[in-house]
């Protein structure tokens, strides 16, 4: 597709026709394109007024954007993040304390998904928070089979917010939580009810999901590089570059979340009419040959500089310092625990999520 031009037409569950940019140059220059706006609610495809997990940053353009990214914006500067380094590396150890002795295992189960959750569930100070239920409401939003589906657990996970967020009002800590039910900004605009349970959404959500499968590409990445393993393990000063090249070969996020064109808009050739829906390729963007070099070579030492893993523009992923800690930490550890780390022989089988925005598998067996 690449090949034939950056503007494609494509069908999905949802919508008779969905504009896909392909390429690094035209997907990097859209995602920062103001022209595509992610608010749906002021677009022809907008039903009432949605669900409130949809009231979140994600979903706005500015200045709604601008004023709710402020909010939390201080809680993900790198000198935040990387003061819960310590707490970091405590639960990936415990981690593997729990996996180690047992020989072989989900790593998914085990590692890539715990980590992430139990981070983000202390940041947020929901510790109770009941991780299963979550994540499988969660897996449906993001990766659903239908779209009945992902209605329907919009739904559940909206009134299971409500409930945490009414339990932390009662209870409040000295948790991100917490703060935001109290936060007022200069104007002395709080959130509204709506805009918590969208928030709580937003970084519950993408603060697993996505670092999940950074941790199990990543791994699987290496498990079938016998050559880049060996030279992370020969040093793991390599350790960060090798990170950015698992997000490069093979992101979390296929395609970005869906935008709207507020006014045509020219790509290439082609125009895209006003009010369509519009997708962009970051999977395909960081494999772009005129980008990167041999894009399909897994080398954890080539320059990665300017991937589109984490988004471009207003909308670039808040979590990527904390992503990036985990994903570092939770390698390295993981290799050191475990030198004769491999593939179980069943991962030849592997359950892929669903659907174009997750890129990942649902369990990855390996042994040691
Ligand atoms: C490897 C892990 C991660 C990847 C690959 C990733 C990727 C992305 C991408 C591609 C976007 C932009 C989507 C778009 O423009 O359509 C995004 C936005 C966002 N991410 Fe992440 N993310 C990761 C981890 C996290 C974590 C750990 C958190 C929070 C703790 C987080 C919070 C957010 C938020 C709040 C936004 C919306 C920002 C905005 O609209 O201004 N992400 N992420």
């Amino acid at each position: 597709m690449r090949a034939e031009g950056p503007v494609h037409t494509i069908r999905t569950d949802d919508f008779e026709r969905v504009w896909l940019i392909v390429g690094y140059e035209e997907g990097r220059a859209a995602l920062a394109d103001q022209r595509l706006g992610k608010d749906w609610r002021t677009t022809p495809y907008a039903t009432g007024e949605g669900d409130p997990i949809n009231a979140n940053m994600l979903e706005m353009d500015a200045p709604h954007h601008t004023r709710l990214r402020k909010l939390v914006a201080r809680e993900f500067t790198a000198r935040r993040i990387e003061s819960l380094r310590p707490r970091v590396q405590q639960i990936t150890d415990e981690l593997l304390d729990a996996m180690v002795p047992a020989g072989h295992g989900d790593l998914v189960d085990a590692l890539a998904f715990p980590l992430p959750m139990t981070v983000i569930c202390e940041l947020l100070g929901v510790p109770d928070l009941d991780r299963n239920e979550f994540r499988r409401l969660s897996n449906d939003i993001v990766a659903p089979k239908t779209a009945q589906e992902e209605g329907e657990a919009g739904r559940s996970m909206g009134a299971y917010l409500v409930e945490l967020i009414e339990d932390k009002r009662c209870s409040p800590g000295d948790d991100l939580l917490s703060a935001l039910i109290r936060a007022r900004d200069e104007e002395g605009d709080g959130l509204s009810s709506d805009e918590l349970v969208g928030m709580a959404f937003l970084l519950l959500v993408a603060g697993h999901e996505t670092t999940v499968n950074l941790i199990s590409n990543g791994v699987r990445a290496l498990l079938t590089h016998p050559d880049q393993l060996a030279a992370l393990r020969a040093d793991f000063g390599l350790i960060d570059g090798a990170v950015e090249e698992m997000l490069r070969y093979d992101g979390p996020v296929e395609t970005a979340t869906f935008r709207f064109t507020r006014e045509p808009v020219g790509i290439g050739s082609r125009v895209i009419p006003a009010g369509e829906a519009v997708l962009i390729a970051l999977a395909g963007a960081d494999r772009d040959p005129a980008r990167y070099p041999e894009p399909d070579r897994f080398d954890i030492r080539r320059d990665t500089q300017g991937h589109l893993a984490f988004g471009h523009g207003i909308h670039f992923c808040m979590g990527a310092p904390l992503a990036r800690m985990e994903g570092r930490i939770a390698i390295r550890a993981l290799l050191e625990r475990c030198p004769d780390l491999e593939l179980a022989p069943e991962a030849g089988e592997l359950d892929w999520l669903p659907g174009m925005l997750i890129r990942g598998v649902r369990r990855l067996p390996v042994r040691w």
